[in-house]
C-alpha cells in the first residue's frame, strides 16, 4: 500500500474502501472484511450510512491490527453543532467500539458546522480523532473554514470522477495543505462509466478495466479515490492499480472527459440545500 501524508504529518492511505449503501448487518461486516483481507487499509463510513455498527464488527474482527487501519466517518447535519457533533463522534467511537477514529469529516457545509468543527478540532487535541476535515466543501467554504478556525482540515472529499473532474478546486486545496479525497469515482456506474471508449482504449494498452483506468487517474492526481463494492473480485480488481503508470497523453486524454458538473446534484443550489434539509424535518 502507498500513503499520503496529510498536513498534519499522518499517513493515510492512496486508496480506500467506502460503504456507502451497504446495509448495516452481515453483508456490510462481510464486505469490509474482504475489502481488508484484499488489502484495503482505509474504510470510509459516516453516521448517515447507519453501518457505522457493522464497520466496528468487521475492524475487530479482523486480524489485521487496529493501527494499520485508517478508519474515518463523517458527522451527519442532524448532529450539527458543538454539543450535538461532539456526542455524536463519540456515539460513533462507541457503535465502532474503537478507542480512536482516524479522520472525522463534517459530512456537509449545512447548519452549524463551524459547531461541529469546534468539537472535532478539540477531539483531535486530545488525541480522540487523528486527523479531521470536510466534505462537499466547495473551494469557497473550503477556504472559509481554514481561514477562520486554528486546525486547517486536513481533508476535504468531494465528488471527483472522469465526468467532474475538480480541476479548480484542486488548486485550492493545493494552496492550503488539503488533502483531496475523491468520492463516487465511479459516478456509481452512471453515464455507461464502465464501458466509455476513451477510458476502455486506454485501459487495452494495460490490460485493465475502466475502473482500474479511473482509480489510477485519481492516485496520480495525488487524489485518494474511494471505491464501493461489494463483490471481492471488484474489490480485488480495484486496488490492483500499482504496477502500471498512464502517459500524459493518457491524462490529456481523460481530461477531455470532463462536464465540470456534479451527476448528481450541486451543493451550492438553493433545491439541493432543500432537499438535504428535508431529510432530517
Ligand atoms: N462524502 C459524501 O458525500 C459521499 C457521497 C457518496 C459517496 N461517498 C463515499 O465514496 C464511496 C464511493 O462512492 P459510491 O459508493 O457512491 O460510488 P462508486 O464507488 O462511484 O460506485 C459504486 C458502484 O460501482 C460498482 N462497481 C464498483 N467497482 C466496480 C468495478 N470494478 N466494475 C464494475 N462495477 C463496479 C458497485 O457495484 P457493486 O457494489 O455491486 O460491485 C457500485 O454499484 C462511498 O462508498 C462513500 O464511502 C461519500
Amino acid at each position: 500500500m502507498e500513503f499520503v501524508t496529510l498536513n498534519n504529518g499522518l499517513k493515510m492511505p492512496s486508496v480506500g474502501f467506502g460503504v456507502f449503501q451497504i446495509p448495516e448487518g452481515e453483508e456490510c461486516t462481510r464486505a469490509v472484511l474482504d475489502a481488508i483481507n484484499v488489502g484495503y487499509r482505509l474504510i470510509d463510513t459516516a453516521q448517515s450510512y447507519g453501518n457505522e455498527k457493522s464497520v466496528g464488527a468487521a475492524i475487530n474482527e479482523s486480524s489485521v491490527p487496529r493501527e494499520e487501519l485508517f478508519i474515518t466517518t463523517k458527522v451527519w447535519i442532524s448532529n450539527a453543532g458543538y454539543e450535538k457533533g461532539k456526542a455524536s463522534i463519540e456515539e460513533s467511537l462507541k457503535k465502532m467500539k474503537l478507542e480512536y477514529l482516524d479522520l472525522v469529516l463534517i459530512h456537509q457545509p449545512l447548519n452549524d458546522y463551524y459547531g461541529t468543527y469546534r468539537a472535532m478540532e478539540e477531539l483531535y487535541k486530545k488525541g480522540r480523532i487523528r486527523a479531521i476535515g470536510t466534505s462537499n466543501f466547495y473551494p469557497d467554504r473550503l477556504v472559509d473554514i481554514t481561514l477562520f478556525n486554528e486546525v486547517i482540515p486536513q481533508v476535504n472529499q468531494v465528488e471527483v470522477n472522469p465526468f467532474n473532474q475538480q480541476l479548480e478546486a484542486e488548486t485550492v486545496h493545493e494552496k492550503y495543505g488539503i488533502q483531496m479525497e475523491a468520492w463516487a469515482p465511479f459516478v456509481e456506474g452512471k453515464n455507461e462509466i464502465f464501458t466509455n471508449p476513451v477510458l476502455k482504449k486506454i485501459g487495452n494498452k494495460y490490460d485493465k478495466s475502466n475502473a482500474q483506468i479511473i482509480l489510477r487517474w485519481l492516485l496520480q492526481r495525488g487524489i485518494v479515490p474511494l471505491a464501493k463494492s461489494v463483490k471481492k473480485e471488484r474489490m480485488e480488481e480495484n486496488i490492483n492499480i500499482f504496477d502500471f503508470q498512464l502517459t500524459d497523453d493518457d491524462m490529456n486524454k481523460i481530461s477531455e472527459l470532463d462536464n465540470k458538473k456534479s451527476s448528481f446534484f450541486d451543493h451550492r443550489e438553493a433545491s439541493s440545500i432543500e432537499r438535504l434539509a428535508s431529510l432530517i424535518r
